[in-house]
């Protein structure tokens, strides 16, 4: 088989049992690998999706100017695509932006709008918003993404990620357990697998300190998972259950991630192995959990993967490292 193009290399990943990290007679838990996708991350999908569809429906013409406001792995995955497609794409950031997902940015080709004032919330998030706008009414042919917003979003993973775990397994999942921010992922994959299974539970992973379901806002350093702001794309009652992990246990989850199954994945997985570690006790005998590893850890070595990073933002609290890990 040979592809046509890098984005026909997005989707078919695969599933993997977390034995090592949950060897418990009876409950498997399986974790979909969506850092396998070529851009690094499961946003290769509503980005490759958003874009395709707006090309076959006349939305998106070669002379489009996309816009985003992004500072990870959307902003990458759009990249991507844009160079594919040959358009042009404008990626609006903020300072607390990492060093490399800039470069990642730049070497791919995207334009970089940088915000540098904080908003009346000491955030970015209003600047960055007010900056699309700004971009939207001078740059021709401009129109922005708004993955919170964007219905195809949602739509990306009910027909390619879900649709594909449905295909993968032999017996659908009794429970959905997936890392939030904009709810696109969440949200697309329980509509398509309750198809399977009406009785799906559902359960969102949301890191303390977010506000997507009504908790106080506060500080919080492991991007991609949570919102300053709620989703637009959020149907509450479609979910049963949040549980919220501190950024602590999101860095103990990818160390326990990297040493029980070999796998080096980014902060949200590490939120996703907390998080199920939390609701052990409520699983009942023979129980089939499915989740999502959105990205890779290469893009977190600076900070979860950091030692200097990690002891900076917890303090003098060891993290309990397991043997295999020498310090040397
Ligand atoms: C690493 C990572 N995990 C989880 C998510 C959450 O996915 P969603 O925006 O579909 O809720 C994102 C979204 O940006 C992400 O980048």
């Amino acid at each position: 088989m040979i592809y046509e193009s890098v984005a026909d290399c997005i989707g078919q990943t695969p599933l993997v049992y977390l034995r090592r990290l949950f060897p418990y007679h009876e409950l498997e838990v399986i974790a979909k690998l969506e850092f396998l996708n070529p851009g690094g991350s499961i946003k290769d999908r509503p980005a490759r999706f958003i874009v395709e569809q707006g090309l076959k429906n006349g939305m998106i013409t070669p002379q489009t100017h996309l816009i985003e406001s992004s500072s990870g792995n959307l902003g990458i995955a759009l990249a991507m695509i844009a160079r594919i497609y040959n358009l042009a794409f404008t990626c609006v950031v903020d300072p607390k932006i990492s060093p490399m997902n800039l470069r990642i940015l730049k070497q791919l080709g995207a334009g970089v709008e940088m915000v540098t004032t904080a908003d009346d919330q000491g955030g970015y998030l209003k600047t960055r918003i007010q900056r699309v706008q700004e971009l939207l009414h001078y740059i021709p042919h401009s129109q922005w993404i708004n993955q919170y917003a964007n219905q195809l979003n949602w739509q990306a993973h009910y027909s390619h990620t879900g649709e594909e775990i449905s295909t993968q397994l032999d017996r659908a999942p009794d429970c959905l357990v997936v890392a939030v921010s904009t709810t696109g992922t969440i949200l697309g994959l329980a509509r398509r697998l309750r198809r399977d299974n009406p009785n799906l539970r559902v359960i969102a992973v949301d890191a303390v300190g977010s506000v997507i379901f009504g908790a106080p806002a506060g500080p919080r350093e492991i991007p991609g998972i949570g919102a300053s702001r709620v989703p637009e794309l959020l149907c509450r009652d479609e979910i049963d259950e949040v549980v919220y992990v501190n950024d602590r246990e999101s860095i103990q989850g990818c160390h326990d991630l990297v040493a029980r199954e070999g796998i080096f994945a980014g902060g949200s997985s590490g939120s996703v192995v907390a998080a199920v570690q939390k609701l052990l006790s409520t699983f009942p005998p023979r129980y089939r959990v499915i989740t999502i590893f959105p990205d890779r850890g290469d893009r977190y070595l600076d900070i979860v993967y950091n030692d200097e990073w990690v002891s900076s933002q917890l303090g003098s609290y060891e993290l309990a490292f397991p043997s295999w890990k020498r310090k040397n």
